[in-house]
């Protein structure tokens, strides 16, 4: 993209919020004009279409649709929510603080309550804080989006986890406003308030919440949220919804979503331990001052646009050759690498074993609420050195991910062994300026490296800088998955075509995406995917009368039901023939990438097209760009 496109393309920095763009979805749902053409980008304008996204976190309120994430009123609730946290920290006797979310939202309140809960170790303080995710610790590294849709199991794990407290401050957090689980929570709490006071997180304006009834449920997440802001006048109830932008893959809110939430949550959490343990007064000043250092936190990754793009670029190279690539994390940041490996499956549809995280001293660093999770999630770097470092060569990439707190003799002598099986060694590490200490085994590493990108922080070191830390290293490890996978081809303009179906929120989400890129109507777009998902030709009544769970449960053990689905749709082909399709064309196949399927792409010229390109009537644009 060419320095006037992409200044061009800045300009469009608001153009989500016209009332006129998509209007028919949630801001957590509609695509974002920025990165319209990521598909097509090189490695280093896929780094900066991301940062941009990014960035819209902290977009200016002034002139704008949608409260943000610095707005007063968000601030304001900040507060009101910190002083209730500082409460409970004060007099801790029978009360609980949960956090609680599905897929990444659940990840970041594990991470978020670990956190503050070991500040409060620090402190000699007992635990207040309490994570809970749906489907349990499992989802923690792997999806489980069945769980997502039971508002009852919500109910269950919150009533399970605040069993004999008195008083619960309960944090459900939904980026979309729409998860059903947390639904069910925050009902349970409008209907138990003499113990629970709920607060809910998300990135919608409360009239984009979702409005589709939730079987066996007299509420909808919208009737839910309206009752919220019946209560939030009197202080009973909180909504902390500021808008953040599209996401920069539509609908992925592990991405802004996840940063996001991030961010408010040890903004509140913060501010109340400062105010319960060293007698700082909760002030708006002070909420704004904690939210500019994260903001300054996003210049960090542009500052290292070439490191990055280099590093992005390795990554896809080894996922394009069907090789892996390896997260080796420390500490917090370890808990980050698991995470983002982890979210590749549903993201991209990709293997387990394509990219993958492992952490220093396993489930005795995480200590989460199931402990260790059995053969199907080993995650220590023994586990990496038995599993996994035998079968690498300099194909696959690994990627050390520490800071200078962690054990650095331990990282070298990590960096020693992967060397004897792969060159492709890389390094991300923070480290605060004029720190010199463990130098020479930093530079010993760096010799190791075939590059090291080292973020250097202003001295002197404080509480926050951990947290820095972790949201640069989320924003940089999710560019780095996202972009990798953008150049294997996993993304058509910027949708994820081969989406899972698993949930009730991913059925209307394929069913849109196959609506916008067939241009049939809904009903036909409909009918195609449940003929994917049942791989049949033709529906019987016994499935069209049936439920979305119905669907969504025989989805589990279906792949590219949306990539099939849209075949039948362009070219009237059955579902035999379109899967030969799918298997002939390796780039289509490979690549899931469909561009104008059943036309001849004319409009490119001749030497573009490449000698790839052989018209018969499949034709993917990309390979031809790249050919
Ligand atoms: O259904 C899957 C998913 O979209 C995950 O990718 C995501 O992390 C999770 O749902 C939670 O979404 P939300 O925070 O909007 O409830």
């Amino acid at each position: 993209m060419s320095g006037s496109e992409w200044t061009c393309r800045l300009s469009s920095m608001h153009e989500w919020e016209s009332p006129y763009y998509e209007p028919s979805l949630p801001v957590s749902e509609k695509s974002n004009p920025l990165t319209r053409d990521i598909d097509r980008a090189s490695s280093g304008c896929i780094v900066r279409m991301l940062q941009a996204c990014d960035s819209q976190m902290f977009l200016e309120e002034a002139g704008a649709t949608y409260q943000r994430l610095m707005s007063d009123g968000v601030v304001e609730t900040l507060m009101e929510v910190a002083k209730k946290v500082e409460l409970i920290l004060k007099d801790p006797r029978d009360s609980l603080v949960v956090l609680s979310g599905c897929g990444t939202s659940g990840r970041l309140a594990f991470l978020v309550t670990s956190a503050f809960n070991r500040a409060l170790k620090e402190l000699n303080q007992s635990p207040v804080y309490s994570y809970i995710i749906a489907g349990g610790d499992k989802a923690l590294f792997s999806s489980q989006e069945a769980p997502e849709d039971d508002p009852k199991l919500g109910m269950l794990s919150l009533k399970e986890a605040c069993e004999g407290k008195k008083r619960v401050l309960f944090i459900g957090i939904s980026c979309g406003l729409s998860a059903p689980f947390v639904a069910g929570q925050l009902d349970l709490c409008l209907q138990n308030p003499q113990v629970y006071t709920p607060v809910l997180v998300g990135f919608n304006p409360t009239h984009q919440a979702r409005d589709e009834p939730i079987p066996g449920c007299s509420f909808t997440f919208r009737s839910v949220v309206q009752r919220m802001e019946g209560l939030a006048k009197s202080q009973k109830a909180f909504l902390i919804n500021p808008a953040v932008g599209p996401e920069a893959i539509s609908g992925s809110s592990r991405m802004k979503g996840g940063s996001a939430t991030k961010i408010l949550l040890e903004v509140v959490l913060s501010a109340a331990h400062a105010a319960a343990f060293t007698h700082t007064p909760i002030t708006q000043q002070g909420i704004l001052q904690h939210m500019r250092a994260y903001e300054k936190t996003l210049e960090i990754p542009c500052a290292h646009n070439e490191g990055m793009s280099a590093l992005l670029e390795a990554a896809g190279k080894s996922l394009q050759r069907g090789r892996r690539v390896c997260y080796l994390g420390w500490g917090s940041l370890g808990v980050l690498g698991l995470v983002d490996a982890s979210e590749c499956v549903p993201t991209f549809g990709a293997d387990y074993e394509d990219v993958r995280g492992f952490i220093s001293g396993g489930y005795n660093e995480l200590k989460n609420n199931e402990g260790p999770l059995g053969p199907d999630f080993r995650i220590s770097h023994e586990d990496f050195l038995h599993l996994v470092l035998p079968s690498l060569d300099d194909h696959d990439m690994v990627l050390l991910i520490y800071t200078q707190t962690d054990d650095v003799s331990d990282v070298e002598k990590l960096a020693r062994r992967v060397r004897e099986k792969t060159s492709n060694l890389h390094a991300v590490y923070h480290r605060v300026d004029g720190d010199t200490a463990a130098t020479v085994q930093q530079d010993d590493i760096n010799k190791l490296c075939l590059s090291s990108l080292r973020i250097t922080w202003p001295s002197p070191a404080s509480g926050l800088l951990q947290m820095q830390w972790e949201l640069c290293t989320k924003l940089f490890l999710n560019a780095l998955s996202t972009g990798a996978h953008v150049l294997k081809g996993k993304i058509y303009q910027n949708h994820m075509m081969d989406l899972q179906v698993t949930n009730s929120k991913l059925y209307c989400r394929a069913t849109r995406l196959l609506q916008k890129l067939s241009g049939c109507p809904e009903s036909k777009c409909e009918e195609a995917l449940l003929k994917a998902v049942y791989k049949v030709d033709n529906l019987t009544v016994e499935i069209t009368s049936s439920d979305i769970s119905t669907h969504t449960h025989t989805a589990r053990t279906r792949t590219k039901v949306v990539p099939l689905a849209l075949v039948c749709l362009l070219t009237g082909c059955s579902l035999a023939e379109a899967e030969l399709r799918l298997e002939q064309q390796p780039i289509f196949s490979a690549q899931y990438r469909l561009f104008h399927i059943g036309q001849c792409d004319v409009s490119q010229p001749q030497s573009l097209r490449g000698p790839t390109h052989t018209c018969t009537g499949l034709v993917c644009r990309v390979c031809i760009l790249r050919a």
